[in-house]
């Protein structure tokens, strides 16, 4: 069985437990006037809405693009212009991008006396001396105002800035520590001081780049950290790391973040993710006790900016077999915030969700079942994947994404049908009023 299906099987088995309709043509000249302001941030909560500075309703609909992996570079550059790559996500009605990065990027830079590494360099380190420099020569011939010298943030700027022609939010997600595929319960990122871990280093990474995305004027939100989980290998920092995964744990260190990203950058909204990877908030939305400890969430305790917090979880209950147990399971995981019966009002944002594109599988109960659910309840999503392949993932370079939207050189959709049938329609229901 594909290894990617398999974890994150094994990782759900693991587990007890607006709008305004974006125009769908990437035609910035034809926009009219009510959206001159976009994207008329920056955006706050209002109970479970997302509100814009008008306060209208923004909710997202879009899909990841992963940034995080080895090379710590935007993937599909060495098939693509980031233009084109745009266009394509423009083209079916998308208005957001969780864009994925590792705090070893920043951690280099620090290292390097404040300066960027170059993705010449980063290419060299992640696939070596033969490889590197061939796929950046792609990256040049596809996007050519970069040279051997750009770096790796000013490829992350021309990502941004190009979302930004389209009118699309960017939201910059922390996916991992050390810059690899994430994730599992051993690969040493799994919970703060696991292996590559640092509290310390994660917190300065996600300030700095808080700091950064300042100059993005579409950088509507960024996350805390990608799939919190159990640390589960046997080392020494983990076995001392997994003391405190718990609520209790859970709330002291993701205080500390969002208080990170707000001193650096008031602005942005601050996503929330829950344990066991990213798939249950359901102390927070229920106002439980954060066991070990007696404190219960409380939006008051991130002190003036109680109206920046939003939740997000996963989701990858591929192989459900009843469409009701699936909602029912994601209700009690968190999305009862969204409904008007909840004490705690919050917008719940399903960060990712996947599966194999192939003829099938979207037909299944899993992503019917997800297609209806979120525009039903008005919740933003990313689907998971942008990405037909990678520059490498678990050591294999050029790496076939069978769950990407892209096929394997981001030419086109890997399944067209998918998107006209299935894709297409819950964007278009999840943007409409
Ligand atoms: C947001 O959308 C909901 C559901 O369509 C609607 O009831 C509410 O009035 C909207 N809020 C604003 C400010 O448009």
């Amino acid at each position: 069985m594909h290894h990617f299906g398999m974890m994150r099987l094994l990782r759900f088995i693991g587990l007890a437990g607006l709008a305004v309709a974006n125009p769908v043509t990437f035609d910035v000249d034809s926009v009219d006037s009510t959206s001159a302001a976009w994207p008329n941030g920056p955006l706050v909560t209002s109970g479970r809405w997302i509100h814009d500075a008008a306060g209208s309703n923004v909710t997202y609909a879009g899909a990841n693009w992963p940034g995080a992996a080895d090379t710590m570079l935007p993937e599909g550059l060495q098939f693509q212009s980031i233009d084109a790559i745009v266009d394509k996500i423009k083209g079916i009605g998308m208005n957001a991008v969780r864009l994925t990065y590792a705090i070893q990027m920043i951690d280099e830079i620090y290292d390097n006396g404040g300066k960027d590494v170059t993705i010449e360099k980063a290419l060299t380190q992640a696939l070596g001396v033969t490889n590197g420099p061939k796929v950046l020569a792609q990256i040049i011939k596809n996007n050519p105002s970069f040279s051997a010298s750009t770096t790796r943030l000013q490829v992350f700027d021309a990502v941004a800035a190009s979302l930004n022609k389209a009118h699309i939010y960017v939201h910059l997600d922390n996916h991992i520590s050390k810059a690899e595929w994430c994730c599992s319960t051993t690969d040493g990122n799994a919970w703060w001081g696991d292996t590559d871990f640092d509290t310390t280093k994660w917190a300065r990474g996600l300030s700095y780049m808080a700091t950064h995305g300042k100059a993005w004027p579409n950088l509507v939100s960024m996350s805390l950290r990608n799939e919190p989980r159990s640390p589960d290998d046997k080392s020494a920092a983990a076995t001392a790391s997994k003391k405190t995964y718990n609520w209790q744990g859970w709330y002291k260190f993701v205080r500390q973040g969002a208080d990170a990203i707000h001193q650096a950058n008031p602005d942005v909204l601050i996503f929330l993710s829950g344990l066991g990877y990213d798939t249950d908030l359901s102390a927070v939305t229920k106002g439980s006790a954060l066991s070990p400890g007696n404190d219960r969430f409380s939006l008051s305790d991130f002190s003036g900016y109680s109206n920046k917090i939003v939740l997000e979880l996963h989701n990858y209950q591929n192989s459900a077999s009843s469409c009701s147990s699936l909602e029912s399971g994601l209700t009690n995981a968190g999305f009862s915030a969204m409904s008007s019966g909840s004490g705690l009002q919050i917008p719940v944002v399903m960060t990712e969700f996947g599966f194999m594109m192939d003829a099938s599988t979207y037909k299944g109960v899993y992503a019917t079942c997800l297609a209806k659910f979120l525009p039903n309840l008005h919740a933003g999503w990313t689907i998971w994947v942008l990405s037909g392949s990678y520059y490498i993932r678990s050591g294999k370079q050029d790496f076939e994404e069978t769950w990407g939207l892209l096929n394997h050189d981001w030419s086109a959709w890997r399944n067209p049908t998918y998107v006209k049938e299935q894709l297409e329609p819950m964007i278009k229901a999840t943007l409409s009023a």
